[in-house]
């Protein structure tokens, strides 16, 4: 079996430990020769980096595991990158959150107002990154998971048109999969999903099981009956499980498809923005949650010397999805997943050049995107709106264009007032001003 060399991009976020435990119970499917972590933070990548020197040496101890904040080592001789970058941390992610919300919209790491400030800062960060990578590995597949998705990959599909070796993914349509999975009762690798839309912003309009038996009116039903948790409800914090209940209420409303759990900030944007907390957001429930636990837990093991007995704070589907991704693409598996690749006709009725998120065969030459033929008027309306947000947000940032940036705020739906529009979008160009081009 060929061994592999990874890159983790993102080496101190707090997602890193976990994924360095499940590429261990992974080694056998998806054996790796050499694993290098790179994070420009040295503080936070160096605990997780010595957690993982005590793993690796207890559970893999083959393995060459080095950590750095050198790109020049970083990407020298890779095969897979793994981007995880957070620009502007936890820091900044409070501010996006908590600026919109001030003003009564809705305050969101990837939706909105916040999601266009992460956007322009992730774009900056994500346009270096890789042409660092491309410098040491041409060949690599970039397999990009930093948010907002949406906006990155529509940037990175203007800047490098001709890279075909950058897949845009996120992990929340293969979470849906998992709790899908639960409630029906099924095992969720047996699902064959048709999906459409962008990024955060998508519908499951069939689930098909191997026997070709559509499940999806049954679970709708199950649904809206009983409600929906994720899969792994027993470790979320509060505000993912008002997430989820929320597809209730959407499934209400609009029956037709499975909503993916984000469109709850663009199905009802007044509704929920009362409903988050303006003093306390998300990025502070992380932070005092998630983020202690899981250096804490770092800091325990190195102490101690040993991982034994250990629980990195762990989400299986984000950590193992990703090992997965590589392993269908590296042994050509054609595994299905929903991935952002450009439209080009996949949705007939919506333009060429979207980057829109469907399901796709993943082989070792990369997705091949399903068909999805054409969507209803409700559908195409939502989706061309945002796009037209997303698109205008990527000008903004490309021709440092203030008006485009009021103009994408205009559009967006959790705004929808010029006036707010400009008023929030001031206040984060007071708030981002060590990471943003300047707007003219
Ligand atoms: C899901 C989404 C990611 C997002 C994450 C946030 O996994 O797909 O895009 O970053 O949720 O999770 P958090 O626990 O940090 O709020
Ligand atoms: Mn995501």
């Amino acid at each position: 079996m060929k061994k592999f060399n990874i890159t983790v991009v993102g080496g101190g976020s707090t997602w890193t430990p976990g994924l360095l435990k499940s590429l261990c119970t992974l080694k056998d499917r998806f054996p790796l020769k050499k694993l290098v972590m790179f994070d420009i933070n040295e503080e936070r990548q160096n605990i997780i980096g010595e957690y993982g020197k005590i793993l690796f040496k207890e559970e893999y101890p083959e393995l060459e595991f080095s950590y750095t904040t050198n790109p020049d080592e970083a990407y020298l001789d890779t095969d897979f990158v793994f981007m995880q970058m957070r620009s502007g941390g936890y820091e900044m992610r409070e501010k996006d959150e908590k600026i919109p919300l001030s003003m009564g919209i809705i305050g969101q790491e990837t939706c909105g107002p916040g999601g266009f400030a992460y956007g322009i800062r992730s774009i900056t960060d994500m346009i270096k990154t890789i042409n660092d990578i491309r410098k040491y590995s041409p060949d690599a597949w970039i397999l990009n998971y930093t948010n907002p998705a949406a906006i990155v990959a529509e940037a990175l599909r203007r800047e490098f048109p001709n890279d075909n070796k950058i897949l845009n993914i996120c992990d929340q349509p293969v979470n849906l999969l998992r709790s899908y999975g639960r409630l029906l009762n099924v095992d969720p690798n047996q699902f064959e999903p048709v999906y459409f839309g962008l990024n955060h912003f998508g519908w499951f309009t069939n689930l098909y099981d191997k026997e070709g038996n559509d499940l999806l009116p049954k679970l709708r039903k199950m649904i809206l009956e009983e409600g929906f948790i994720p899969v792994d409800a027993e470790q979320r914090d509060q505000s993912w499980l008002d997430t989820y209940s929320m597809v209730r209420d959407m499934v209400t409303d609009f029956p037709d498809y499975l909503p993916n759990t984000y469109l709850q900030y663009y199905y009802y944007p007044e509704y929920k923005a009362k409903k988050l907390d303006p003093e306390y957001t998300r990025a502070n429930e992380v932070m005092d949650g998630r983020e202690k636990r899981v250096f804490e837990e770092c800091r325990k093991v190195v102490e101690a010397g040993t991982s034994k007995g250990s629980h990195v704070t762990h989400n299986d589907a984000h950590s193992e999805f990703i090992i997965e991704v590589a392993e269908s693409i590296a042994y050509n598996l054609g595994r299905i997943y929903i991935v952002i690749v450009e439209n080009n006709g996949i949705i007939s009725n919506i333009q060429d050049d979207a980057m829109v998120e469907v399901a796709a065969v993943l082989t070792s030459n990369g997705p091949r995107p399903m068909s999805v033929g054409k969507i209803g008027t409700f559908y195409k309306g939502m989706i061309e709106s945002q796009l037209a947000y997303e698109k205008l947000t990527v000008d903004a940032y490309f021709e440092q264009s203030y008006e485009k940036a009021l103009m994408a705020l205009t559009l967006n739906r959790t705004v929808g007032c010029g006036k707010k529009a400009r008023q929030v979008l001031d206040k984060l160009i007071e708030a981002n001003k060590d990471y943003w081009p300047e707007f003219k």
